[in-house]
């Protein structure tokens, strides 16, 4: 392996670049604000930690505006995006437009707005919060959750893929 400078101008780029080569699927974590507003943003840091008890983990920037609404929220849900809701991980990404204009959506346990069409949805007990450096690490039990036989939409290199056989 290359010793690489763990400092310097193009260390973030390299790095994001490093961290682009692990795939993943992409998420929409949403939740209710204690006004009842619904709010979400685009995740692909969500994992699975544990069967028993049901454990999962993602992780939040710790300066965007929703941070705070998400630490203090008691329920939120992971919503799994299909192959055909590239649309929802952009709008969810995006400053522009309210997010859930014309969204159908279902209410889960803690009155959590849950995403039609996913592939699978989970609703987490906000429980454990760690410092992850310039992320918030959110460690929480999932209480409810159900799945579709549907391909899911997939990250890798910055950009979005579908599954190949
Ligand atoms: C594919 C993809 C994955 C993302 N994953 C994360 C993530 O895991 N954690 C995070 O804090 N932001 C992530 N983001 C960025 C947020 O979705 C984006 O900053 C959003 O605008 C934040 O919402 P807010 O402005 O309401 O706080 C991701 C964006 C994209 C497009």
């Amino acid at each position: 392996m290359t010793q690489q400078t763990l400092s310097g101008e193009d260390f973030s780029r390299r790095f994001r670049n490093a961290l682009g080569m692990f795939a993943t699927g992409i998420t929409v974590v949403t939740t209710r604000t204690p006004a009842g507003e619904p709010i979400g943003l685009t995740v692909n840091s969500f994992n699975s930690v544990s069967l028993d008890p049901p454990l999962i983990v993602w992780s939040l920037a710790n300066d965007l505006p929703s941070r705070p609404l998400f630490e203090g929220c008691e329920y939120y849900a992971i919503n799994v995006l299909a192959e055909d809701q590239m649309e929802l991980s952009q709008r969810f990404a995006s400053r522009n437009g309210e997010r859930f204009a014309g969204l159908e959506v279902e209410v889960g346990q803690g009155g959590v707005p849950l995403l039609k069409g996913c592939c699978a949805r989970f609703v987490c007990r906000n429980t454990v919060r760690h410092d992850g450096g310039d992320h918030i690490v959110f460690i929480s039990e999932v209480v409810d959750f159900d799945r579709e036989e549907r391909l899911p939409l997939l990250y890798f290199g910055g950009a979005y893929r579908r599954v190949a056989d």
